[in-house]
This record gives C-alpha cells, structure tokens and sequence, in this order.
C-alpha cells in the first residue's frame, strides 16, 4: 500500500484504499484487505464520484489538511465512509434530505464519532448553518438542477474564505437541453460570478458517465 497526496487515502496498483475505521464491518459490500496487520476498504470508483474523481486526476491535495467538512447529498454514505476513515480526527457534518437515506447514514455515523448527519435541505442552508460553523471544505453531490447556486449559497454559508470546495455536477440533472459543454460552461459561471477561482474539471467517465467534478477555491 502506497500513500497518496490526500490525507488517508492508499493506492496499490489502480486501487484505492482506506484504513478502516471499523474493522471487520463492510458499509457498502467492498473488498476488506489484511496488509501488515492493518485493515483496508478497497474504495470503489463505480459507486463512488470521488473516488473516480482521484483516480481521474483531481488535484489529491485538496483533500489535504481537512479538520472539518460540509457534505452535502451524503444518501446511505459510501462516499462519506471512507472519508471518516481517511479523516479520523475530523469532523464531517452530512446532510441528506431523504428520510430513506438518512436512517442507514445514522446508523453509520453510531460506529463513526467524526460523522454528523443532518437530516436538512441543502436548498437551505441557513436551516443548519449555525450547527455546522466554518468548514475547511465543502463537497457537493446532490443532483439538482440548480446544483452550481446551493453550492454557492452553501458555501457563503459555511465555508472558510480560501478554501477548497467540489461540486460534482450532475449534468443531465441541470437541464435535457444543450450540449453538456454549455451546462458545465454554464455551472462555471455561477460558482467564477460568485467569486470562486476554478481548479480543475475532471469528466468521471469510464466511472460515471453523467458527471463532471468542479474543483474550486473560494
Ligand atoms: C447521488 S446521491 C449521493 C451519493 C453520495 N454522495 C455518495 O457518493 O455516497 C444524491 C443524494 O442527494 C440527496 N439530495 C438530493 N437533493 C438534496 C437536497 N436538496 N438536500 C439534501 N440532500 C439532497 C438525495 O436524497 C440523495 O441521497
């Protein structure tokens, strides 16, 4: 197992892994590795944007250096579980409006103390903004079809000034219309009008076909 530029996170060969913050205990039916007595979550791209995100060639120093995070769209928290397996000491609030969603993120977040869910709209932010403060990092993936406007009101809200946000932009979700360049050119207009400086668009396919991850700095 090799270390990669983001905290926590381990690469052998074309894999991805994390330590597992709870061993013995699979979050989504991945593969669990025994190597020099440490537990590993292989982090599957296919079921995780970010992972294929990383893999894809997003700057991996953004996920450097976090203490805390705002996620928002954290559903049954795949994703969110190997975060708070490669940030144990950080604290990472999740919101997820379904109900449906929310019940297996709660029970997650038992095993996880660096967990916090939300059950909120992330269409309103200031609804939890006083629970969660001034993140390090906000991450975005809800698919909704103004996805780029609550990132930055989400950000406005809770995001430290300098720091890193990523919005995993669900393309087909923003409209069925236009070329997928105009909707991304479109959704980089919003977070550049709003004051965010662009650090990388990374398409996620072969992974995920239908998104495209937006690095910014605010
Ligand atoms: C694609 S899934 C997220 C997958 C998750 N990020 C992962 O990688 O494990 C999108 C989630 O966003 C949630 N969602 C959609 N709109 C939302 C909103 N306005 N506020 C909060 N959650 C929302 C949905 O209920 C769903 O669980």
């Amino acid at each position: 197992m090799e270390r990669t530029g983001s905290d926590g996170v381990y690469r052998e060969g074309r894999d991805l892994y994390t330590v597992n913050a709870v061993p013995g205990v699979k979050v989504y039916g991945e593969i669990l590795r025994s190597v020099g007595g440490v537990e590993y979550r292989q982090w599957d791209p296919f079921r995780s944007k970010l992972a294929a995100a990383l893999l894809r060639g997003v700057p991996d120093d953004l996920l450097g250096g976090v203490r805390s995070a705002l996620y928002l769209g954290g559903a049954h928290g795949t994703t969110v579980s190997h975060l708070s397996d490669a940030w144990p000491d950080a604290t990472i609030y999740v919101v997820e409006k379904s109900p449906t969603a929310f019940a297996p993120l709660l029970a997650l977040a038992r095993h996880r103390a660096n967990l916090l869910p939300l059950l909120a709209d992330a269409q309103l932010p200031e609804r939890y903004q006083a629970d969660v403060g001034t993140v390090d990092l906000l991450y975005q993936d809800v698919a909704q079809r103004n996805q780029a406007q609550i990132f930055v009101e989400n950000a406005r809200a809770c995001l430290a000034p300098g720091k890193a946000g990523v919005l995993m932009l669900k393309v087909r979700s923003v409209t069925q219309r236009g070329s997928a360049a105009a909707i991304v050119r479109e959704a980089r207009r919003v977070l550049a009008d709003a004051g965010f400086t662009l650090r990388s668009e990374t398409a996620l396919d072969p992974f995920s076909r239908e998104h495209v991850a937006l690095t910014v700095r605010a």
